[in-house]
C-alpha cells in the first residue's frame, strides 16, 4: 500500500546562510565565535561555500528529486551598516532565487536564521524596542527587491529557541551569561556591556521574547506592503513535551512558556513552520535524562522520529492554520539511522494527513553536513557529505531515498 501526499505538496531540504555560506563576517555569531574563552568549539569559516557554489548545490537538490528549498537570506550582508544596504547582496539572493526557479524549485526564504548584523549588537540586540523597526525595514527592502521570486517566507527561525535552550538545560541562564568571561569578551567587541548584550539565540528575558514577537508581526505588515505576494508565517523549535510519573503539572508549565505564548500569538499568519528533532521528558523534578540504553543522536538527544507527528497535531490544534514542517532532521555518523528516522517521521505526516489536518510541506534539515552552532562541524545533519578541504559534495544514500520519495510524492505504508 501506498500513502499519497497531496498535490503540490513541498518536499524539501533546508539550510541557514550562516551555516553553509562561509565567512559571514559582519555578522554578530562570527564574533562570538572568535572571542576569548569562546564556547564555540572552532570557527564557522568557508563553512560549505555555499556563498559561491549556490547554483551547483541547487541544481543538484534538483536532481535528486527535490522541488523546494528552504534557505536563509543574511541582513549582515543585506545591510552591513545601519541603514545602508548592499545591492549586490540582494542581486546575490536574487541569483540565488533564479537558480530555484529554473530548476522548478520553490524557494522558502528565511529572513532571520540566528545570525544578525555587528551593529545590531551595539545597539541593544534582540531587547530593544526599536529591533523590530530595524528588522521590518530590513525586510521589506528585501522584499521590493526580492519579493516576485519567492516562493514562501519564514520572518523568524525559530523565534522560541532561546527559551526551550535554555529550559531544556541546552544553554545557560542569563545571570550565569552575564558573569561569564567570553560574554564580557565579546560586549566589549560590540561596544555594549555585559548585561545589555542580546543576541538572538540568548534572548530569553521577558522583552527579549516581546522583542522577537513584535518583530515578527511587524515583518509581516512589511513584507505585505512591499507587495510581498506569498505566504508568510513564523518557524517555531518544537519538542514534543511529555510528562511522566505524574507530572502533568510541570510539563503544562514548560508547554505553555515553551510553545504556547508563541503559538498563540500567530493569528493572521499564513501558516506555522513547525520544527521537531526529538522529545524531553518531564518528572515531577523537572526535565529527565534519556532513560538507561535508549538511542541517542549526535546531539545527545533521544532518537525520537515520533516527536514530529505529535508537534504537528500540537501546533495545529493551538493555530489552527496551514502548517509546513520546515526542519526536521537527526545528527548521526550513520546514514542508515537517517533512513529510518526519516521513514519513521514521514509515517507520522501521513497519519496526520490521512486525519485531515493541513500539512503542506516537509523539508529536511539539513541538505549539507554544515557548521552546527558552538559544536562547530562535528554533528552531521546532512543529506550530503561536505569535504571541509575540497568543498566535494558526496550524496548519501538517505538523500537519493527522501529524493525519490519527493518524486513519487508518496510513501510505501507498511
Ligand atoms: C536550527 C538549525 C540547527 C538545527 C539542528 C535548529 O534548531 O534551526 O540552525 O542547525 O536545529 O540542531
Amino acid at each position: 500500500m501506498n500513502f499519497e501526499f497531496p498535490k503540490g505538496f513541498l518536499w524539501g531540504t533546508a539550510t541557514a546562510a550562516h551555516q553553509v555560506e562561509g565567512n559571514n563576517i559582519n555578522s554578530d555569531v562570527w564574533v562570538l565565535e572568535h572571542v576569548r574563552k569562546s564556547p564555540y568549539v572552532e570557527p564557522s569559516g568557508d563553512a560549505c561555500d555555499h556563498y559561491h557554489r549556490y547554483r551547483a548545490d541547487i541544481a543538484l537538490l534538483a536532481e535528486l528529486g527535490f522541488n523546494a528549498y528552504r534557505f536563509s537570506i543574511e541582513w549582515a550582508r543585506i545591510e552591513p551598516e545601519e541603514g545602508e544596504f548592499s545591492l549586490a547582496a540582494l542581486e546575490h539572493y536574487r541569483d540565488m532565487l533564479r537558480a530555484c526557479h529554473e530548476h522548478h524549485i520553490t524557494p522558502i526564504v528565511t529572513f532571520h536564521h540566528f545570525t544578525s548584523p555587528r551593529w545590531l549588537m551595539a545597539t541593544g540586540g534582540w531587547a530593544n524596542r526599536r529591533t523590530p523597526d530595524k528588522f521590518a525595514r530590513y525586510c521589506e527592502r528585501a522584499t521590493q527587491y526580492l519579493g516576485d521570486l519567492i516562493g514562501a517566507a519564514c520572518t523568524i527561525n525559530e523565534a522560541n529557541i532561546a527559551s526551550l535552550l535554555v529550559n531544556l538545560g541546552f544553554a545557560p541562564s542569563l545571570k550565569k551569561l552575564h558573569k561569564a568571561a567570553w560574554w564580557s569578551a565579546a560586549a566589549e567587541t560590540f561596544g555594549t556591556s555585559p548585561k545589555r548584550l542580546a543576541p538572538f539565540l540568548y534572548s530569553v528575558s521577558s522583552k527579549g521574547i516581546d522583542t522577537i514577537l513584535r518583530a515578527h508581526r511587524q515583518a509581516i505588515e512589511a513584507i505585505k506592503s512591499a507587495s510581498g505576494n506569498f505566504p508568510v508565517g513564523i518557524t517555531l523549535a518544537l519538542q514534543d513535551i511529555q510528562s511522566v510519573q505524574g507530572a502533568e503539572k510541570v510539563a503544562a508549565r514548560m508547554r505553555k512558556e515553551i510553545n504556547d505564548i508563541y503559538l498563540e500569538s500567530l493569528q493572521g499568519d499564513d501558516f506555522v513552520g513547525v520544527q521537531t528533532y526529538s522529545r524531553s521528558r518531564f518528572g515531577r523534578k523537572g526535565l529527565l535524562p534519556p532513560e538507561e540504553g535508549v538511542e541517542l543522536t549526535q546531539m545527545g538527544y533521544e532518537f525520537w522520529p515520533e516527536a514530529l507527528e505529535a508537534t504537528i497535531r500540537y501546533a495545529i490544534d493551538k493555530t489552527g492554520l496551514p502548517l509546513v514542517v520546515t526542519e526536521n532532521g537527526i545528527g548521526t555518523a550513520d546514514d542508515t539511522r537517517r533512513i529510518e528516522y526519516i521513514r519513521r517521521a514521514l509515517k507520522g505526516v501521513s497519519s496526520c494527513l490521512n486525519d485531515g489536518l493541513d500539512v503542506r510541506g516537509y523539508t529536511y534539515w539539513s541538505a549539507f553536513d554544515n557548521f552546527e552552532w558552538s559544536l562547530g562541524y562535528r554533528p552531521t545533519f546532512g543529506l550530503i557529505a561536505v569535504d571541509r578541504e575540497t568543498q566535494q559534495r558526496t550524496v548519501k544514500p538517505s538523500a537519493r531515498l527522501l529524493g525519490e520519495i519527493a518524486r513519487a510524492n508518496s510513501i510505501e505504508q507498511p
